[in-house]
């Protein structure tokens, strides 16, 4: 597996989760949730704390088009929320992303592309190889909504904050699996996690319950549930255990113009597209909640030292 990301608290937990679950070859950065600096100190904090030895590649520093935005009133300024974020005594490999992907996924068999952010890297590699998706055993995306938005009523932040990348991504990469707001709204990781996890006392499992403890309080102040969503972790259990998951073969396009709708994903729900068929992206809708909690508590724990 080889995971974009904008860390962000839910893709730092993610990192975590897919250090134990798959077996993580590189982590490549993107400017989403704050800046570049910040996505990429983060993942380099992120797997020191956790012991382990995953080169970060940093990318792109801007969306394609769209003006830069964030979401640090989400995930706070640095990205990852309150924690205070160690020095890194590494640096990124390097600041190529693109290349990174492209080279893993011609050296790699059976690689698995997991995005998690705003999907600029990704799109760059497709335009710069648009044989990339041959090459790769899947891709799995976090991001967009059949129905609703979490930016705006109908945008979801990743597509949101790079539009015309997303719109590029989901006509050129064909069979991706989307897992978006209608499946990752019903995995809300909550106290009794956050407790398991401090509970275990080694550095990276600390780190995921401070990281959850913050993302159970915005969640609570924004919306007023009781757990948040940590979407991209569950986006790396739907890419390693599909199985866990239901979902739809739909076309999917991304809406680039409308007043009110631009970054929607518009999902065609008039019938099941036909998943042999370039344009078929699988629609995540639902899933076994407490197994998929489960498995991100259970990976986060399984890196104890
Ligand atoms: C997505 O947006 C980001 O804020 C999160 O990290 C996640 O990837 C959820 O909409
Ligand atoms: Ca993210």
């Amino acid at each position: 597996m080889l995971i974009d990301c904008d860390p962000g608290l839910d893709d730092a937990i993610a990192i975590l989760t897919a250090a134990h679950l798959a077996d993580l070859v590189g982590i490549t950065t993107v400017n989403g949730n704050v800046g570049i600096d910040h996505t990429t100190h983060n993942a380099l904090a992120v797997i020191e704390t956790a012991g382990l030895d995953i080169p970060v590649h940093r990318g792109a520093s801007r969306p394609m088009i769209s003006p830069t935005i964030d979401a640090s009133h989400v995930h706070g300024p640095t990205g990852l929320g309150s924690v205070d974020i160690p020095e890194v005594s590494g640096s990124p490999a390097s600041h190529d992303a693109v290349g990174f992907i492209l080279d893993m996924s011609r050296s790699i068999a059976g690689l698995h592309l997991v995005a998690v952010g705003p999907l600029t890297n990704i799109a760059l590699a497709l335009q710069a190889d648009p044989d990339l998706p041959a090459r790769l055993a899947g891709i799995t995306i976090m991001g967009g909504a059949a129905v609703g938005g979490n930016v705006t009523p109908v945008a979801e932040f990743n597509i949101w904050a790079d539009p015309e990348a997303a719109a590029i991504v989901f006509r050129d990469a064909p069979g991706l699996t989307m897992v978006g707001l209608d499946v990752t709204h019903k995995i809300l990781l909550g106290a009794s996690e956050r407790d398991r996890l401090r509970e275990a006392a080694f550095p990276a499992a600390v780190l995921a319950a401070d990281l959850l403890d913050y993302a159970v309080e915005r969640s609570g102040e924004m919306r007023g549930w009781s757990g948040a969503p940590i979407h991209d972790a569950s986006a790396v259990v739907a890419a390693v255990r599909p199985e866990l998951f239901d979902g739809e073969f739909r076309h999917v396009d991304v809406e680039l113009h409308g007043t009110l709708t631009r970054g929607m994903t518009v999902v065609d729900q008039r019938g099941s597209a036909d998943s042999t068929t370039d344009a078929a992206t699988r629609v995540l809708t639902d899933a076994d909640a407490p197994i998929v909690i489960d498995t991100i508590v259970d990976s986060v724990l399984a890196l104890r030292p």
